[in-house]
């Protein structure tokens, strides 16, 4: 249907509003940057071409937009000088197409069955340019789109620039246009700056193709929030607030349990198995992906992580580039940093912290320990308060802990050093050589008893003293 389309995407504006250092189509709705929307929706119509006016930060956007599309194209607009001047800057990217779909990069909600109906009443009309209009209860500052009673689109005259009567008038422009493109580049050769920003306004294409005697058709869409810009970060929050909520309604239909969707946080590049619950205040980022019957606590913040079938991480784990296998246990309190890969029925316990480490299957680190460039093999036990010693100040040096080795608790492990198979690492122990395997690590003073000590020096004799002493 859309083949012989062109989809240009205007995205050269600055965004003053946002009052940012970054451009306003990188800003992020649901992880995903508001120009991928538009862009995506392109792809969804399989249009013939897509093309992105840049002007502002042009690098940083093209950069981004590769990421998705990368055969997409992009038509440089040198100086912002209106709307009607950006869709002339992507002339020559569209060379050869019979139509434009003309849409902002600011706008994310726009659907396909939208972009459909403007197909439809063109071709019902044989008009050769549809307008998407909406009817907001405040229709300042929007430019108001005149029609005959038939829905023949007359003309569209700006906020600025129009009457007291016309201001009347509710129905507004969206920004969103499917056009012949000869009409828009014939007519755009005639638009002049005659209006009170001195801009070449796209909207003046509509009157023209009205006095040429082929005039647009106006779509109007009732729900707002497909038209809806984003131009501050107010704007952003609700917009977002609107995608979250639908996003979390499919994961909802396709078979995942939340506590509290309002309060739950899932970015539009994670991807979730069935059955897996995600309790209030979860928030699950970036490529993050959880397999079947995965339970997630409150609070749980990962990005970029992969969480295998049947695990469940209790409340308050950080997570962060990391692995976690089928069936582990995570938490509560526990931070998973980059490289961390945890193998079947492992167990992290609280205020555990690791990062580029393995775990084999079954092994545990239940409390306080942490774990850095280290490498457990199966069935190991590593206990309270165990310290991997990773860094000399210089580099980074790898701890090995094998196989059904046991590590007594307050250990620490000087990097880098072997831990034998079926050793045992006495509590208390400062590992400095390697272990062998079988073999009973022990570092620490002898203790010495001293009898009697307390009972003449201890605490409560001296307690007992100072009573009498103050009786007297
Ligand atoms: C435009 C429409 C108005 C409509 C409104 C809907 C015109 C003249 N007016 O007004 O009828 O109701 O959108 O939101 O078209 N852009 C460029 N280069 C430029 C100017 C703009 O790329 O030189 C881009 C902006 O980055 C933005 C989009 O075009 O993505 C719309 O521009 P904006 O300045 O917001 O237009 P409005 O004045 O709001
Ligand atoms: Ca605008």
């Amino acid at each position: 249907m859309f083949k012989n389309t062109a989809a240009v995407i205007l995205a050269a504006g600055k965004g003053t509003r946002m009052r940012s250092e970054r451009p306003k189509v990188l800003h992020e709705v649901l992880g995903q940057p508001l120009v991928h929307f538009p862009v995506q929706l392109a792809a969804e119509l399989d249009v013939g071409v897509t093309v992105i006016v840049v002007g502002h930060a042009k690098e940083a956007v093209e950069q981004s937009v590769r990421r998705i599309a990368p055969n997409a194209r992009f038509a440089h607009q040198v100086q912002q000088r209106g709307t009607g001047d950006a869709v002339n800057a992507a002339r020559e990217a569209t060379e050869g197409f019979d139509r434009l779909l003309i849409l902002s990069g600011d706008v994310p909600g726009l659907s396909a069955l939208t972009v459909e109906r403007l197909h439809q009443a063109c071709s019902d009309r044989n008009a050769p340019l549809a307008v998407l209009t909406f009817t907001p209860d405040d229709p300042t500052g929007y430019g108001r789109v005149l029609t005959d009673s038939s829905g023949a689109a007359l003309r569209i005259v700006e906020h600025k620039d129009a009457s007291p009567e016309e201001r009347a008038v509710r129905v507004v422009n969206s920004g969103v246009y499917l056009v012949n493109r000869a009409l828009v580049y014939d007519a755009l050769s005639r638009v002049g700056t005659d209006n009170s920003q001195g801009e070449v306004y796209l909207t003046d294409i509509v009157a023209l193709a009205h006095e040429a005697g082929t005039p647009g058709v106006a779509v109007n869409c009732e729900d707002h929030f497909e038209v809806a810009g984003v131009n501050d970060r107010s704007q952003l929050a609700q917009i977002t607030a609107r995608l979250q909520h639908d996003h979390n309604h499919a994961l909802m239909t396709s078979g995942v349990t939340m506590h509290d969707p309002s309060r739950t946080w899932v970015e539009l590049g994670v991807q979730l198995g069935q059955d897996v619950t995600l309790h209030t205040g979860v928030a699950l980022r970036g490529n993050t992906t959880v397999g079947a019957g995965v339970t997630i606590s409150a609070g749980v913040d990962a990005t970029d992580a992969r969480i295998e079938a049947g695990a469940t991480i209790l409340p308050y784990c950080v997570l962060n580039q990391a692995h976690v296998g089928p069936n582990a246990k995570v938490g509560p309190f526990a931070h998973l940093r980059p490289g961390t890969v945890l193998g079947p029925e492992t167990k992290i316990g609280n205020f555990v912290e690791t990062k580029k480490t393995t775990l084999g299957k079954g092994s545990k680190a239940s409390h306080l320990t942490y774990l850095g460039d280290c490498e457990v093999g199966e069935a190991a036990n590593i206990g309270a308060g165990t310290i991997t010693c990773n860094y000399d100040g210089v580099g980074k040096h790898k701890t090995v802990i094998s196989d059904r080795a046991f590590i007594g608790s307050n250990t620490e492990l000087v990097a880098p050093v072997v831990v034998g198979e079926e050793s045992v690492v006495g509590a208390g122990t400062t590992v400095t050589r390697d272990v062998p395997a079988g073999a009973l690590a022990v570092s620490r003073a002898d203790q010495k008893n001293i009898e009697n000590w307390a009972y003449k020096h201890g605490p409560v004799v001296r307690k007992t003293r100072t009573q009498k002493t103050q009786g007297e």
